[in-house]
């Protein structure tokens, strides 16, 4: 089908007015408007016309195009200046430069209330330190024509080949020759059991599909999430059990189904059922230690797997078995609180049936897998296929990481050898000089080995403690360290923990070849070398540790990041070996460091230079310079590296390593009973981290009940159980095609899309690209929930890396996964893309959305300051990544079930694209595994993209992003520069403030948010001003409180230069600049943390302390929150047996709304009887675009979701109590009053709707504090405390309140101190995954955190006199970076360092350290 791209019909002169909003228009100053403005256009509108005022400023743009005689919708959000008077604006409406419209409004400003608000502010706008943010989507009406869809230019797709071609093919193997086919065959069906129940897996599923895909796909067991498929987040933790061995914890998503035979998993389903729920579960219910309830089942399976294990129950350690799991909902410490009652259980797990392992055999689409029970078949497979790809299997971990590091020809492998059940390698010998371990075992049992000769070589002790720190439980129960040597192996750059203490302790491997010769060679010659040298099929066989002598002392360390499941930003290990009982006269010393380039390097120089001196402090002086040199020169030229690494500063790894000897050696001269001075005492410790503790203080108000109360989430227990169902975990139809996209990865015009070989790959159905969107006939542009291209097409560029140029449909995901990899693209020419927010600068790519705001006149100070501050983006990390499963009703229409937070934009976007009627289009969910805003536009391209393939293929259709895909399609928080200018009195008062911020919003303005603020501070005057930049990363996004925490963060930015910069404690300026409304959370926070008397016992020791720093920040929040721009419809009906079916349109995305309705709607529903329960109502569940007519429903973000859906429940049930007012009678129950209103025939089903005229606007203040402590050597932190004081309003849930409060402030802790998008220069983004990018876990929240909420005597919110929980604290968070600035601040003056330094977010460890520094 040709299409036409959009032309003007007829001139532009035709535009009507159809209505308009009330001229003038009478209204309170700061009130917040919505005038509405209704034009038709006679001719089609090109996309972009936009209202500007009269001056030019852009107001809104309509990005789409608008077809003619549509109507078309100009709602404006704007705050009425703060004074009295009349003020009148003019606004123009144009296209293409073109006036088509003037429009003007009279704002009639009357004040009514006594309340002293900002200064007067002299133009139409926001009033600073409260943002607008509206979302500008065009507002089109589908009520005339659609729109006719813009031509498609489709890149040549190639879907077969040529005879020739064949070659070009990697070559399949053939079936099993006949000696393989006598040891290994016939074929059997793979058999293991689940729960309890044997299962033989079909004959068609991918070898490499993994075990979570088989539960959830195969057997419907979607208590196994998959979060992120690479063993990083823990939501598919299972529990396997092997014949005479411990139960092992394990991350299904890695673990290969073919990896199975004679196993026993236990999934959460088999833990508890929501009918019979175990007492881990309950904890879980009853600590509200699930939100969005995706990382929960694998939460419970992780402290489960703990228990059966027989794990320890002290503190520390139950908070530790979290370790490899992520939430990025709660904030853990409900989490904890639930693992407190862990304690007190018992999990007994039956032993699984003894089954001899047997030699099997699996041959799959030209791939082969061999079971092995012993070396003899290992080499029999080995002697056939060494020069094949493969992959000797053990735990099979090592595919969540390697893909991070350049390719190995092994990575991609034809031909599997189980190596799990081969006796040689899981031997165990311990003598006493060493151990020597198989290399089939894992790292639990070569940590439980070190454990045990530890009680009686205590220098070994230092090596358990590191293994513990490698990955995690579900990774080291079941991977092997032989699996992590020839990770290091085949990937140089791989920071392998496992080879630097193998390496420190002077273990030897073990190689074994075909012949059954071995040899023993050391580690790093056996990591540098080209092994195997002679035999093709030579493997490790086992490693032998020697036991340190007496007189030795080892020390290791592994520096993160973050505190849990993460590689090493270095690590290091070292030995020194003493001559006699006493003294510390260096006989020996071995120096090993990792991660300064490739493999660990041993610094045997240093070593040299160390023999038989005394390792005193002159002598640790001089070999930490020898160390750096050594370092130095080793690496010649200090190389940046480049992607796919993430970089970590190389001159930080370069500092640190002698720091870390420095720390070993003093270490070692108090082992050998040497006094340290009191500033060696402090390089010599390391912060100790305690077991982590919560607080929360709130009141209940009983007369609401159970509105008000601390309930727990009505969906907890499904959650805990696993059956609360994500978009992906619903019964697939049969016939159900797996999607993938494929993503663009050059910034080049796409020229020919090969994809042949893919669609060659078994289970694979087809391949889609712009060519089918243009053959169904629907656009290929979105423009409206999202703006771009759903496929690349051949016209032009793509616009940003990540962008989807097709989608591979299959069977499995797996092979949807193998077919997306064999897609190849021919690209044009590559363009230099814009990356930074200074390139964009430079090409002149900068927009305006709100112009410059002002507040008073400028007033001089005494001494004026500049500065600046930029940021990263910060992904949303959603748990559940970006999902749709769509497929065709009865009717030919579409029902889309899509995890996203604006249903309604969605069903309108799809009606728009696929030229439907919106009639047609059904969206629904039931909830989102998390969203934080990345889900409200984000959702779109992989929601169309698999409409389209439902409307081309004809079958239902599933896409669930891969988390590195995820990443790398789609936005995040976006990267901001902001300067500033400000002029100061001598005590560190603000008088004037110019501020200037620059939000790199990637492709388009769309996920724009206003980020220029003055949060809770008054001051005299300020020019506040921010414009987005755009650049080629994706489309940069809304994501918790959007512009709002940036503001926060840069005004604290500029708060704590003044205070540095005058010479005083950042509290005492910010008290001088504070807005009065927040004296009472400030003076309550102050209080209830006893700053005069912490701040001096701080100082105390930090005088006393040269390595170690605290610091302390108290930061507040004024948050407006826009309640009346929030608009929701709800429906209460009552059936004929008193059971309630209540529908809303808030969606849950974790934030414990459908908990919120449920007690608003059971406290009306009692004041009908007294006897009505809360049980009795049930949520209709999915929310669906058919249940309501969606117009003007309000997305669910912006925190004020549950209070508007709260009025209109309140609205829909005032009516029901009115309709049975009549039955209603002292003593009657509910069940009678029902009967009898039924009877006689009353409407039982009543609507309701936030309640427009109730629904002001409302202001939130909030107060914290973080105290934190630095380590100076190396750059970690550890957050000993944050202390929150917030104005909730009269909660309507104080438990769910804190879950968010709580929640959102971790967000901002990662923001703070971790998370930061890296990106190369050609915009590719370098950590897409759990690997590289990390998000707060258990251990890195503070040790202790209080949450108060503050008492309400007098209610000032509209609902119930609630206020939001869900944003407003994580502006708090800043707190936690300018903690670190203090603690480095004072390390700083030690030094004769200024305290004034800029340093950019996350305060990560190389910035923590080099600031310390210099
Ligand atoms: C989430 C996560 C976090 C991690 N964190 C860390 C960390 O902090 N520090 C760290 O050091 N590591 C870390 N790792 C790496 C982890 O230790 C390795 O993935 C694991 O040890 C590999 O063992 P495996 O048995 O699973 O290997 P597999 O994946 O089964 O095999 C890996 C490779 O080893 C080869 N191989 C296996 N056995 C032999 C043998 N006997 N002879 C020759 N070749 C063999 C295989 O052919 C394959 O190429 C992490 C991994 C994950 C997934
Ligand atoms: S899905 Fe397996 S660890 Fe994330
Ligand atoms: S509840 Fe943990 S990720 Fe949402």
């Amino acid at each position: 089908m040709a299409h036409e791209k959009h032309r003007l019909s007829k001139p532009f002169d035709s535009m009507e007015l159809i209505s308009q909003p009330a001229n003038p228009l009478k209204c309170q100053p700061g009130e917040l408007l919505s005038p509405v403005w209704q034009l038709r256009a006679g001719a089609n509108l090109p996309p972009n016309a936009a209202l500007r005022k009269a001056g030019g400023e852009v107001v809104t743009v309509i990005a789409d195009p608008v077809p003619a005689n549509c109507c078309l919708e100009l709602q404006l959000q704007l705050h009425a200046p703060e004074f009295e008077g009349d003020v009148v604006q003019n606004f123009v409406f144009t296209s293409e430069g073109e006036v088509l419209k003037e429009l003007s409004l009279v704002l009639c400003i009357r004040r009514s209330a006594k309340e002293r608000r900002a200064e007067a502010h002299p133009d139409l706008g926001i009033i600073p330190g409260s943002h607008t943010r509206r979302i500008y989507f065009g507002k089109l009406k589908l009520d005339t024509d659609l729109p006719s869809s813009e031509s498609i230019v489709a890149p040549e797709v190639i879907t077969t080949r040529g005879e020739d071609d064949w070659q070009l093919l990697d070559e399949k193997l053939m079936p099993l020759p006949p000696q393989l086919l006598q040891i290994f065959g016939p074929e059997a069906p793979l058999r293991f059991s689940v729960n309890g129940e044997e299962k033989a897996v079909p004959a068609h599923l991918p070898l490499t599909m993994s075990l979570a895909e088989y539960l959830r796909y195969e057997l419907g067991l979607t208590g196994t999430k998959i979060g992120c498929g690479e063993g990083g987040c823990g939501a598919c933790t299972v529990l396997l059990k092997a014949p005479n061995a411990k139960p092992r914890l394990a991350n299904a998503c890695l673990r290969p189904l073919h990896s199975m035979q004679g196993l026993e998993v236990t999934t959460v389903e088999d833990v508890g059922t929501v009918e019979k729920p175990h007492a881990l579960q309950q904890a879980f219910v009853k600590h509200n230690a699930s939100q969005c309830g995706m990382c929960t089942p694998g939460m419970v399976m992780a402290i489960y797997g703990h228990l059966a294990k027989g794990g320890s129950k002290q503190p520390q350690e139950l908070q530790g078995c979290i370790q490899g799991n992520l939430c990025r909902c709660t904030g853990y410490r409900p989490i904890h609180d639930a693992m407190k009652e862990a304690a007190a259980l018992e999990v007994t797990c039956s032993p699984a049936k003894a089954a001899a392992p047997k030699p099997m055999v699996w041959f799959r689409d030209g791939s082969l897998w061999f079971d092995c029970t012993s070396l003899k078949e290992v080499f029999a497979a080995l002697g056939h296929y060494a020069s094949v790809p493969h992959r000797l299997v053990v735990g099979n971990t090592s595919t969540g990481v390697t893909k991070y590091y350049p390719p190995h020809p092994n990575d991609e492998p034809k031909v599997f050898i189980n190596l799990q059940s081969v006796a040689e390698l899981r031997s165990i010998q311990r003598t006493d000089s060493g151990l020597t371990v198989g290399a089939a075992c894992t790292l639990t049992t070569l940590i439980e080995e070190l454990e045990t000769a530890s009680k009686e070589r205590q220098q070994l002790l230092p090596v358990v403690e590191h293994l513990k720190l490698v990955a995690h439980p579900q990774v080291r129960d079941v991977a092997s360290w032989a699996g992590n040597v020839m990770i290091a192996k085949t990937h140089p750059d791989f920071p392998s923990d496992v080879c630097l203490l193998l390496s420190t302790l002077k273990a030897k491997l073990t190689l074994i070849d075909s012949a059954q010769k071995t040899e023993q060679v050391d580690v790093i010659d056996f990591l540098s070398s080209k092994l195997p040298r002679n035999d093709p099929a030579q493997i490790i066989h086992s490693v032998t540790i020697p036991f340190p002598g007496a007189e030795t002392f080892l020390d290791t360390f592994k520096v993160m990041r973050r505190h849990m499941n993460t590689h090493a930003e270095v690590n290091a290990g070292f030995l020194f070996e003493f001559s006699g009982k006493d003294g510390v006269k260096v006989a020996n010393a071995r120096l090993v460091v990792g991660n300064i380039e490739h493999q660990p390097f041993v610094a045997s120089e240093t070593a040299k230079a160390l023999l038989g001196k005394d390792l005193d402090s002159v002598t640790i002086d001089a070999a930490k310079k020898t160390l750096q040199a050594e370092l130095k020169a080793h690496l010649a030229q200090p190389t940046v590296p480049e992607p796919p690494f993430v970089v970590v500063d190389p001159q930080y790894r370069l500092n640190l390593a002698p720091q870390l000897f420095a720390r070993a050696a003093l270490r070692a001269r108090r082992a050998r009973g040497l006094a340290l001075s009191a500033s060696e005492a402090s390089a010599a410790e390391a912060p100790l981290r305690p077991p982590a503790e919560g607080h929360q203080h709130f009141t209940v108000d009983s007369s609401t009940a159970p509105l008000g109360q601390p309930l727990t989430k009505v969906q907890g227990l499904d959650q805990a159980c696993g059956t609360a169902q994500f978009v992906a975990d619903a019964p697939l139809l049969p016939k159900t095609l797996f999607a993938l996209p494929v993503l663009v990865q050059k910034l080049a015009t796409l020229q020919r899309i090969d994809a042949s070989e893919c669609l060659q790959v078994e289970g694979v159905h087809s391949f889609l690209s712009a060519a089918d969107v243009k053959a169904i006939g629907a656009s290929n542009a979105m423009n409206l929930a999202y703006h771009g291209k759903i496929f690349a097409d051949a016209a032009e560029k793509p616009e940003h890396l990540g962008q989807f140029l097709g989608l591979v449909l299959a069977d499995s995901f797996e092979a949807a996964r193998t077919g997306v990899r064999l897609v190849h693209v021919e690209y044009g020419e590559e363009v230099e893309a814009t990356v930074s927010t200074a390139d964009g600068v430079l090409k002149g790519s900068v927009q305006e959305r709100h112009g410059v705001l002002s507040i008073g006149t400028h007033t001089p100070g005494t001494k004026s300051l500049q500065g600046k501050i930029s940021s990263a983006g910060q992904k949303h990390f959603y748990l559940e990544p970006q999902t749709t499963y769509a497929y065709t009703d009865c009717n030919g229409g579409l029902i889309v079930n899509s995890s996203c937070q604006v249903l309604d934009l969605a069903q309108t976007q799809l009606a728009k694209t696929l030229h439907m009627p919106m009639s047609k289009i059904n969206v629904q969910n039931q909830r989102l595994g998390g969203a934080y805003g990345g889900k409200a536009m984000l959702f779109a391209p992989g929601c169309l993209a698999v409409c389209i393939a439902v409307l081309k293929t004809k079958r239902p259709v599933l896409l669930q992003m891969d988390r590195t895909a995820d990443f790398q399609a789609f936005g995040a928080r976006a990267p901001f520069d902001a300067s500033w200018d400000c002029s100061i009195q001598d005590d560190g008062k603000i008088c004037s403030l110019k501020q200037e911020i620059l939000q790199n919003v990637g492709t388009d303005m769309m996920g724009f948010s206003q980020a220029s603020s003055v949060n809770c501070y008054n001051l005299p005057h300020a020019q506040l001003h921010c414009k987005g930049v755009i650049t080629n990363l994706p489309c940069n996004t809304w994501m918790r409180a959007p512009g709002d925490f940036e503001g926060a963060f840069i005004m604290e930015a500029i708060m704590e230069q003044v205070a540095r910069a005058v010479g005083r404690e950042p509290v005492e300026v910010q008290e001088l600049n504070l807005d009065e409304a927040m004296q009472k959370a400030w003076q309550r926070l102050k209080t209830k943390v006893s700053y005069d008397e912490t701040l001096k016992s701080l100082k105390d020791f930090n005088s006393k302390s040269r390595y170690r720093k605290k610091g302390i920040y108290c930061m507040g929040s004024r948050y407006k929150l826009e309640a009346s721009t929030f608009f929701e419809k709800a429906m209460v009906r009552v059936h004929v047996d008193g059971s309630v079916q209540l529908e809303h349109t808030g969606l849950e995305v974790g934030q414990g709304m459908d908990t919120k309705a449920l007690q608003a709607c059971a406290m009306e529903l009692k004041k009908i009887a007294g006897d009505f329960t809360m049980d009795k109502i049930q949520t209709q569940l999915p929310k669906s675009t058919k249940d309501f007519t969606w117009r003007g429903v309000t997305g669910t973000f912006g925190s004020l979701t549950s209070e508007t859906v709260v009025s209109a429940i309140l609205e829909a049930c005032g009516k029901l109590q009115k309709e049975m007012q009549p039955w209603v009678a002292a003593g009657r129950g509910w069940q009678e009053v029902v009967m009898l209103a039924t009877k006689a025939g009353a409407e039982l089903t009543q609507a309701g709707v936030t309640e427009k005229a109730k629904v002001h606007d409302y202001m939130l203040f909030s107060a914290g504090c973080a105290q934190v402590e630095i380590d100076v050597l190396t750059g970690e932190t550890q957050v000993n405390s944050f202390d929150l004081v917030y104005d909730c309003g009269k909660s309507l849930n104080p438990a769910v309140d804190i879950g968010q409060i709580e929640g959102s402030l971790m967000q901002a802790l990662g923001f703070s101190l971790l998370e930061e998008e890296t990106r190369g220069k050609d915009g590719r983004l370098i950590n897409c995954g759990t690997w590289d990018y990390k998000i707060p876990s258990g251990n890195d929240i503070p040790v202790r955190l209080d949450v108060e909420l503050l008492p309400c005597l007098k209610p000032d919110a509209p609902v119930m006199g609630s206020k939001a929980s869900g944003e407003p604290a994580q502006l708090l968070g800043g707190a936690f970076f300018y903690a670190v600035k203090d603690a480095i601040g004072y390390a700083r003056e030690e030094l004769g360092l200024s305290r004034v330094f800029r340093m950019d977010p996350p305060a990560s460890p190389s910035r923590i350290q080099t600031f310390c520094e210099q």
